[in-house]
């Protein structure tokens, strides 16, 4: 038992025992296009496919304190004001409990004898959240007491509305009808959505006007319209809509009650917006209404969800004599990987959902964690991706997921973004032997009529690299490689600059990148493999490329103990030996050591000794050492950042389990398992110091250069999630998807050395018990259907 709480793993739960964790903890609901974020005080926000363009839930990001705002319900037991979740009202609670589970949140609280439990999750195949709220008397007297909703409306686009108050102040609309309160702000025009929030019995009072709700001068943790029993039964015209409903309530000892709560989502057709002038059409957020009319009904809906997370879980499951390590591959990690599938870095506690959509690089490193899970939304994805490249196989860095267009907002012209589609298709039909997807037909730019086949945009990113090469046959960076903050040819003094968008230079720049060159031998191996196995002839011209990087690294991009990570755009070395600050960098050492580049010569080895002994702290691998101590003109935001934080000198935990494949490709089993161990937060000890949830990866942890080495930040939306999976499955546990079976290769100390393993591969399920004890080469496994029962020694 922890200061703050505890797994369930028979659940899959993170428990919560006390509110006032380091900093919100948060969950995720929704599966499909609806989507949640729920803080262990119900904090938070809901949006419908977009979490810029479509928010539902107003949310103050800046806030004192932090994460006001969400759906909050009330208690006055007489003059007593609480909540279940503690948050707003902060009442010191008899009682409080945050489960945290697949999908869903469940949060309870218990004070002066009543219990009130809220489990809120996003049902399969609707556009809401449901709340049941179930009440119990646990005490012995009879009780009254009222229980009131509480929701503030976002008029829809989060920027402007945190922007542009001459106008929102006067567009803010209502209706209420029955039980509902229908948020309409902007649907007399273009809009042909609106948000309700309903219940399934009648109320005593409502309101849909804030001030009158809360009152001018109050938070959220006294409104007045709570604190004195009442409600204003108020409608609102313009300022900020909300909605609350007032229920007057009665339990005998003993006695429960519940009630199910509808926070929805309606799209109607232009032609159906309304059934009489200015009164909206709520034929469809009757039916969700419905859906959840009673108990019976959301429990079902909730055993679906739950059925449908069993489902997706069951695809991989490990049984080994280490639980934080069955607990994070069962159950966290897969869940991680699924929601950073869902909203690449968008909307978390550390991203405001507003500046960034669907990565390039980020959507493809994404699709390995979760193409075992849900293969089909792994191919969609892949051809979204894809049909926003450009013909000469450049793209866009982001794309927007309401309309699947890309944009610059955040850049374009970083040079590994191409690679990065033949990473993900790769891994998407080494998974499903789904050849079929190389020949479908995907635009440019999504100008129609512009289609090639996929496997055509896959040559044309590998040849992106061989058409941009540097004076030393490297790779060149253009804007930046995978660390978007080694900006060579950016060269900015004005502070209001984006490094991510100001001017790129690409004339006359030398500056070359030895983690472009190292995930290029890497995936052109496999790009080769894949070509081979479809007999297509390019394969052997692939590899002569491959053949003639892996000498240009071999022969300018190695340092004598380590490789190099860059050339600037003057041509000086970045990442060596004769640098002042910077000797050393993660990422060349983790891609070049995953390529085997110079293996035969002990390169690979040294390079990994290096980064044990000079990137290597007490809670991971740092990025760069030593970290820069000032802002330098040549390399841009990497210098930006105080050290150890983020790209300069913190551990990004994003590319230790590079090093961790690259090490287990060596055989080095016992610094794989320590590096793993270090940034996996289901080991970490210091919650405390940590900070941020400890069942969720998170995208850095400061360094040893830092203020406070340890401490976590951007938990969640990382691509840590899907690497430290392809780590653990393939290269520790070793099952390694393969284009016509599946290949147990493990790297893990000995002693851990025997487990089971339970594999769904395709139509195939195979139960596996491993005992590891060393040996190199692997067990290799060809596919077949049906259920197989095998035991591996090797
Ligand atoms: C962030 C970005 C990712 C980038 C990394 C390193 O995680 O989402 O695209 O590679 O930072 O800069
Ligand atoms: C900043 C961050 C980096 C992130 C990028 C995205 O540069 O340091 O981690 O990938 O912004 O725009």
């Amino acid at each position: 038992m922890d200061k703050f709480g505890h797994f369930d793993d028979a659940s899959r739960e993170y428990v919560i025992t006390r509110p006032d964790t380091p900093w919100p903890w948060i969950n995720y609901m929704g599966t499909e296009d609806f989507f949640s974020l729920i803080s262990n005080t119900a904090g938070g926000y809901c949006f419908c496919r977009d979490a810029k363009f479509r928010r539902i839930l107003r949310y103050r990001y800046n806030g004192v304190p932090m994460d006001a705002g969400g759906r909050y319900y009330y208690i006055k037991d007489d003059d007593t004001v609480w909540n279940p979740g503690w948050k707003p009202c902060k009442t010191a609670l008899d009682f409080y409990e945050c489960r945290h589970g697949m999908g869903y949140t469940r949060i309870t609280g218990e004070k002066d004898g009543l219990r009130a439990e809220v489990t809120f999750f996003v049902p399969i195949g609707h556009r809401c959240e449901v709340h049941k709220v179930m009440l119990t008397n646990s005490g012995k007297e009879k009780k009254q007491f009222k229980l009131y909703s509480f929701a503030e409306w976002c008029l829809w686009n989060a920027s402007t509305d945190m922007e542009n108050f001459q106008r929102n102040l006067s567009t803010g609309e209502v209706e209420i009808e029955g039980s509902t309160i229908y948020h309409k702000t902007e649907y007399r025009e273009r809009r042909d959505h609106y948000a309700f929030f309903g219940v399934n019995r009648p109320f005593d009072g409502f309101d849909t006007d804030r001030e009158t709700f809360i009152g001018m001068y109050n938070g959220f943790e006294a409104p007045q319209q709570v604190l004195a029993g009442t409600s204003g039964n108020t409608r609102a015209h313009g300022w900020s809509p909300i909605a609350s409903h007032r229920f007057d309530l009665e339990l005998n000892p003993g006695e429960s009650t519940e009630l199910v709560f509808v926070l929805g989502y309606v799209e109607n057709p232009q032609e159906e917006k309304f059934i009489a002038p200015g009164v909206i059409n709520k034929k469809r957020a009757l039916a969700m209404l419905e859906a959840f009319s009673t108990v019976e009904k959301a429990d079902k809906a909730f055993a679906e969800l739950k059925a449908f997370w069993d489902n997706l879980l069951g695809r991989f499951n490990v049984s080994s004599d280490v639980p934080e390590l069955d607990r994070t591959v069962n159950i966290w990690n897969q869940y991680q990987c699924m929601i950073t599938f869902f909203f690449s870095r968008s909307a978390s506690y550390f991203e405001s959902g507003i500046g960034r959509g669907m990565g390039f690089r980020d959507s493809n490193q994404d699709l390995a964690g979760i193409v075992h899970m849900i293969p089909d939304r792994a191919r969609q994805r892949i051809i979204d991706i894809a049909s926003t490249q450009f013909p000469d196989g450049g793209c866009y860095h982001q794309y927007q997921p309401l309309t699947k267009r890309g944009n610059n907002d955040i850049g374009g012209g970083f040079n590994d973004d191409p690679l990065w589609l033949i990473f993900g298709t790769v891994a998407y039909i080494r998974e499903t032997g789904d050849f079929g997807i190389l020949n479908e037909p995907v635009p440019f730019d999504n100008k129609p009529g512009t289609e090639v086949s996929l496997l055509e945009h896959l040559k044309i990113s590998f040849r992106h690299v061989t058409d941009n090469l540097g004076p030393h046959g490297l790779p060149l960076i253009g804007r930046a490689d995978w660390n978007d903050c080694l900006n060579l040819n950016c060269f900015s003094w004005n502070p209001d600059d984006s490094f991510q968008t100001t001017e790129n230079k690409t004339e006359g720049t030398k500056a070359e990148s030895l983690m472009i060159a190292g995930l290029f031998v890497a995936q052109g191996r496999d790009f080769a493999e894949l070509l081979e196995r479809i007999g297509d002839k390019d394969a052997d011209g692939v590899k002569v490329a491959v053949k003639t990087m892996e000498n240009a690294v071999k022969q300018h991009g190695w340092d004598g103990e380590w490789f190099l990570r860059a050339y600037d755009y003057y041509g000086n070395k970045i990442g060596s030996k004769e640098c002042e600050e910077g000797k050393i960098f993660i990422e060349s050492q983790g891609w070049c050591t995953m390529a085997r580049i110079g293996a035969d010569e002990g390169l690979c080895d040294k390079a990994l000794d290096s980064t044990v002994k000079l990137l290597e702290c007490e809670q991971g691998i740092v990025l760069n050492t030593p970290a820069y101590s000032k802002y330098i003109y040549e390399y841009g935001e990497i210098s930006s950042y105080p050290e150890g934080y983020k790209e300069n000198a913190g551990i990004f935990c994003h590319n230790n389990p590079w090093v961790i494949i690259g090490e287990a490709m060596a055989g080095r089993r016992d610094d794989v398992w320590r590096h793993y161990c270090k940034i996996t937060p289901a080991f970490t000890k210091d919650k405390t110091l940590r900070k941020v949830e400890p069942y969720v990866f998170c995208q850095m942890v400061a360094g040893k250069d830092a203020a406070k080495p340890g401490e976590g930040k951007n938990s969640w939306l990382t691509g840590t999630a899907a690497w430290t999976w392809k780590a653990v499955s393939e290269s520790i546990l070793g099952i390694k998807p393969q284009f016509d079976g599946l290949l147990v290769d493990p790297c893990i100390p000995l002693q851990h050395g025997t487990y089971h393993v339970l594999r769904k591969f395709r139509d195939a399920e195979y139960h596996l018990e491993i005992k590891y004890t060393g040996k190199k080469g692997g067990y290799y496994i060809p596919y077949k259907p049906g259920v197989q029962k095998l035991t591996v020694e090797l």
